[in-house]
């Protein structure tokens, strides 16, 4: 591949601004500095240096975001912000998309990436893949709802929705709520549907991984190989 693509696939630096970078000399390979941004590259065995930053390649990039509410879960949009916003200029340009989508006003966990077929089998209901929300409910949240959402509520013009668990706190107007679909205002119907309304929703947990509390809303960081192991193991026992 050629150094200028990789670097650019990479969102490191476009190519047009990667010349002005070789010329101070603060581009590397395998220890050389280089001429030219047109040269070469093996881009899994070659060591890139770009202005002291080795540049490890990787195909596809895995970002957890925490989302504020206010900004669409959509790659862009003519009027309104999209979570895309909230990336710098480097991985504006990596062509992520978000899976699945949380409402405006919904807050909380969501993941960002270019993997078209890890993003696709983690939304297919297939794979079961565990979605939990923190609730914050209108009315107090009657103990025999746990039953209601564990064998199925109608929602949808009469979708039946697959068994959740609900876990109601100690102030009753709050709840975690952690299904296996994601129908459209899923949440928000089922407590509609049960005469209750959701005045706040975040999503706490995704495929295992837990929203990392040190990420402010609006903040996102790149997910360790482990955790997109994990990811990766969400998808291996389809029903
Ligand atoms: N359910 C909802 O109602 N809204 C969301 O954003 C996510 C799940």
């Amino acid at each position: 591949m050629r150094l200028d693509k990789f670097l650019s696939n990479m969102g490191i630096v476009s190519r047009r601004e990667l010349k002005n970078y070789i010329k101070k000399g603060q581009v590397t390979v395998n220890g050389h500095a280089v001429l030219s941004s047109d040269i070469q590259i093996n881009e899994t065995q070659d060591e890139v240096v770009f202005c002291g930053e080795k540049i490890s390649y990787s195909k596809n990039i895995y970002i957890m975001l925490n989302k504020p509410a206010g900004y669409l879960s959509a790659t862009e949009d003519n009027r309104q912000k999209t979570v895309i916003d909230l990336l710098d200029e480097r991985r504006k340009k990596m062509e992520l998309f978000p899976v699945g989508r949380l409402d405006k006003d919904t807050e909380g966990l969501l993941l960002l990436t270019n993997d078209g077929e890890l993003c696709h089998k983690l939304l297919s209901p297939k794979y079961h893949v565990n979605k939990k929300y923190y609730v914050e409910s209108e009315c107090d949240i009657e103990k025999d709802i746990i039953v209601s959402f564990r064998e199925g509520v109608y929602i949808d013009g009469g979708y039946k929705t697959k068994p959740a668990i609900l876990e109601i706190c100690d102030d009753t107007k709050k709840a975690y709520l952690t299904i296996r679909e994601g129908k459209f205002h899923q949440v928000k119907q089922m407590f509609r549907s049960v005469g209750n309304s959701v005045v706040y929703l975040e999503r706490v947990e995704f495929g295992g991984l837990a929203l990392d509390r040190n990420l402010k809303r609006g903040e996102w960081r790149f997910l360790t190989e482990s955790e997109i192991e994990q990811l990766h193991n969400q998808t291996l026992n389809r029903e």
